[in-house]
């Protein structure tokens, strides 16, 4: 049986750029919510040397995202899900956000579970926004509600995004807060699914120049300054570092966020 590879948000940035460092003995699907953005992607994969497929799935659904594991499973056994959909403040409002991001990885995450076997790997990707949250936003009494009530864990989340003034801020703070519920998520995973073998990890890129980074650049850019080398990382460099994550060999790591922001969080400590 052929394994197989599955990558959201995998039509762009920082989701294609793994799936090229991917190996091309496995099946590789490309899933996104556009299907012209899909085609392009595998149409370049294919020509690298890949089996790649597309399918669309918008992981804010979890119906849509249970079709996306089923169809992989069909193919073959799944041995790395790489979590790269994601949509930042420059692109939703709160409410979109944390469904995308944080509601978005659950169904991930719970749904591709149900699929997987021992041996095999999940990575959800966040973001260094997480480690420049406020405190008292991150509640794991609030977090622990996406599991068991959805509705009033996007509520609460919202509420909380209401406390900044501007809209841009107010998605910003969502968006941190999906992201450190990523993080937190992965984790909680990790200890329960790793009883079946199966790894979880989340990765935090810094600011990269894919499309997303390149909105976000006017208004995030202040943390380049902070960077080791005073720039934006490649979608290739995040592409190479998710890629190595998910990648079956790499058997000892789980339960923790891999931080690959050039050095912006850590930066402000040395400047
Ligand atoms: N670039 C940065 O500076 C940066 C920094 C930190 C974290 N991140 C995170 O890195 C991940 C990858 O982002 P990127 O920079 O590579 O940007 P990107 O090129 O915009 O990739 C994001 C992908 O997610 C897909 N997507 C968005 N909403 C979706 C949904 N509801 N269901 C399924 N797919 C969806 C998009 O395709 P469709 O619109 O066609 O669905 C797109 O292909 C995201 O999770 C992002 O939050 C990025």
């Amino acid at each position: 049986m052929k394994e197989v590879c599955v990558i959201t948000g995998g039509g762009s940035g920082m989701g294609l750029a793994a799936a090229k460092y991917m190996s091309k003995d496995k099946i590789i699907i490309i899933s996104g919510r556009t299907l012209s953005k899909l085609e392009g992607a595998v149409n370049e994969l294919k020509e690298l040397g890949f089996e790649a497929y597309a399918h669309t799935c918008d992981t804010s659904d979890r119906v849509s995202v249970k079709l996306l594991a089923e169809y992989a499973a069909s193919l073959g056994e799944i041995k790395n899900v790489i979590n790269a959909a994601g949509l930042s403040p420059a692109m939703a409002d709160s409410e979109k956000l944390i469904r995308v991001n944080a509601l978005g990885t659950v169904y991930i995450n719970r749904e591709f579970a149900k699929k997987m076997y021992c041996g095999s790997v999940i990575v959800d990707v966040s973001s260094n926004s997480a480690y420049v949250l406020p405190r008292f936003l991150m509640r794991k009494k609030v977090y622990d509600l996406a599991d068991t009530d959805e509705e009033l864990f996007v509520k609460k989340l919202v509420k909380r995004s209401n406390l900044a003034k501007s809209d841009y801020e107010k998605s910003g703070f969502a968006y941190a807060m999906s992201k450190k519920f990523v993080i937190w998520y992965a984790q909680k995973c990790a200890y329960e699914l790793g009883e079946r073998g199966i790894r979880v990890c989340s990765l935090s890129p810094g600011l990269i120049a894919t499309d997303m980074g390149n909105k976000e650049a006017k208004e995030g850019g202040d943390m380049l300054k902070y960077t080791a080398e005073n720039r934006m990382g490649t979608p290739e460099e995040l592409g190479y570092a998710i890629a190595t994550v998910a990648d079956e060999r790499n058997g000892y790591l789980a339960g923790v966020d891999v931080l690959v922001d050039g050095g912006a969080t850590n930066g402000k400590m040395f400047q």
